[in-house]
């Protein structure tokens, strides 16, 4: 193959229609397809990539140990692999569109249809709908912020699949705390873009954060682009504590030495900060743990989900369970609203946020980690019975958070950075 199929390019086909809700209007934009779909064309090229794949992993067998021929060719068999999961996703939506065209074919009435009234019509009702819709979603983002909007269509989380990737960081195993991941709402042109914080300092403090382009350069650690917070380490407003999260161009973490939130402006550099309620516990007063141990300096837990990030903390006035707080985007930085539940800070080992629902997993064993406890901030129901099993790689999971742009979870654990699938399923009794 002369030249990779970029990925741009293939999720371009895919976006035939698209809504943005901007300012103060609704805009609703229809791009078609000038020609039919090329099919055949799509299916030589998924049969170059197989052969390509062949021939490349061959090619490696070959290879004699040069280190930076054996990196390209990861590099290159891991886009590859993502470029034939993309093909194969838009094989699946041009078979359904094809079903669908077929299907509609054999309607009587459009046989004779030569103006095509009906499939405009069919058209414009989709797009009023469509546009109802975004009506409605500007409607409730501009309430105030005491109601975030929730867009959960894929239900509740019935399961974990993975690992989907699996590999160790740049650094090797040198530190053991750490996040990584994707920002869900990433900055133009930064897409693609996969982040990682470890802990450089004592496995507790961290004064930069690292940017690989791509998930391939993130897994063989090539090319990083690091950011820098603060020249010293640690230092007021550097990090403490693995439970980092990017959203919006920006990371979100425990301040040093100060029972605060910290937002730095990646574009900006700058960094900004609001307190916790008085008396929440940081520097180690309240970490997450299981009878063998604690995650140290773990007092403070950013999430993302569909509707933007919350922290997990708590504080002696709620008997050193979970307290649960949103944080608000804007400037300054400050939090919303604010839910105490009853599970006991040191028995979870991680919190993650799905769709407004707070998650928390325990130690079962070196290879089990388990989703068991869900804490709804709809319904404020709480359970304590899920049995959703993560498969883990090494012993300890140090950071874990979701991604709803990807419906990812991404784990740091023991200096490996591990991906899964999060899978969720339409219920009868669950709100969505
Ligand atoms: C949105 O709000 C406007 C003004 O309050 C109202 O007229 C309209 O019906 C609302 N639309 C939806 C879809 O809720
Ligand atoms: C970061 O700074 C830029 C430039 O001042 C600003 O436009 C953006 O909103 C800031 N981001 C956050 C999350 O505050």
């Amino acid at each position: 193959m002369s030249s990779p199929v970029s990925v741009r390019t293939m999720t371009l086909f895919l976006a035939l229609f698209s809504q943005s809700v901007s300012g103060k209007e609704c805009v609703c934009e229809l791009k078609s397809l000038q020609r039919p779909f090329p099919m055949e064309k799509l299916d030589s090229i998924h049969t170059e990539v197989n052969k390509c794949t062949k021939s490349i992993t061959s090619t490696q067998m070959e290879d004699d140990g040069d280190l930076y021929g054996a990196v390209s060719l990861r590099i290159i068999e891991l886009e590859l692999a993502e470029i034939m999961e993309l093909l194969g996703k838009l094989k699946n939506t041009i078979n359904t569109h094809k079903q669908l065209s077929q299907s509609t074919e054999t309607q009587e009435l459009e046989e004779f249809d030569l103006s095509q009234v009906v499939s405009k019509q069919r058209e414009n009702q989709r797009m009023k709908r469509d546009l109802d819709k975004c009506q409605e979603e500007l409607n409730s983002t501009s309430e105030p912020p005491t109601a975030r909007p929730r867009h959960c269509p894929q239900g509740q989380l019935v399961d974990v699949k993975g690992p989907k990737t699996y590999a160790l960081t740049q650094y090797g195993t040198s530190y053991a705390y750490g996040a990584w991941g994707k920002d869900p709402k990433p900055a133009p042109g930064k897409e693609n873009t996969y982040w990682l914080v470890a802990l450089t300092s004592s496995n507790a403090f961290a004064n930069y954060v690292r940017h690989y382009s791509s998930l391939s350069t993130i897994l063989v650690g090539v090319g990083p682009v690091d950011t820098v917070i603060a020249s010293s380490n640690p230092t007021t407003n550097t990090i403490i504590g693995p439970n980092v999260v990017q959203y919006g161009d920006a990371l979100y973490y425990g301040c040093y030495n100060s029972p605060s939130v910290c937002r730095f402006n990646i574009s900006e550099r700058s960094v900004t900060n609001t307190p916790l309620p008085h008396n929440s516990g940081f520097n180690n007063k309240f970490p997450f743990g299981h009878l063998g141990g604690t995650y140290v300096y773990t007092d403070l837990d950013f999430s993302t989900d569909e509707s933007g990030v919350w922290v997990v903390y708590t504080a002696p006035e709620n008997f050193g369970n979970v307290i649960l707080s949103e944080v608000m985007e804007g400037s300054p930085l400050s939090l919303g609203r604010t839910w105490q539940t009853s599970l006991h800070k040191r028995t979870a080992t991680n919190t993650f946020m799905a769709c407004g629902v707070l998650y928390a997993t325990r130690f079962l064993d070196k290879e089990t980690e388990e989703i068991f406890y869900s804490f709804d901030t709809e319904t404020m129901q709480e359970r304590y019975d899920l049995k959703i099993n993560i498969k883990k790689m090494q012993t300890n999971i140090q950071s874990l958070n979701y991604n709803p742009r990807d419906r990812m979870l991404y784990a740091y654990s023991d200096a490996y950075i591990v991906s899964y699938d999060a899978v969720f399923q339409l219920t009868g009794n669950y709100p969505i």
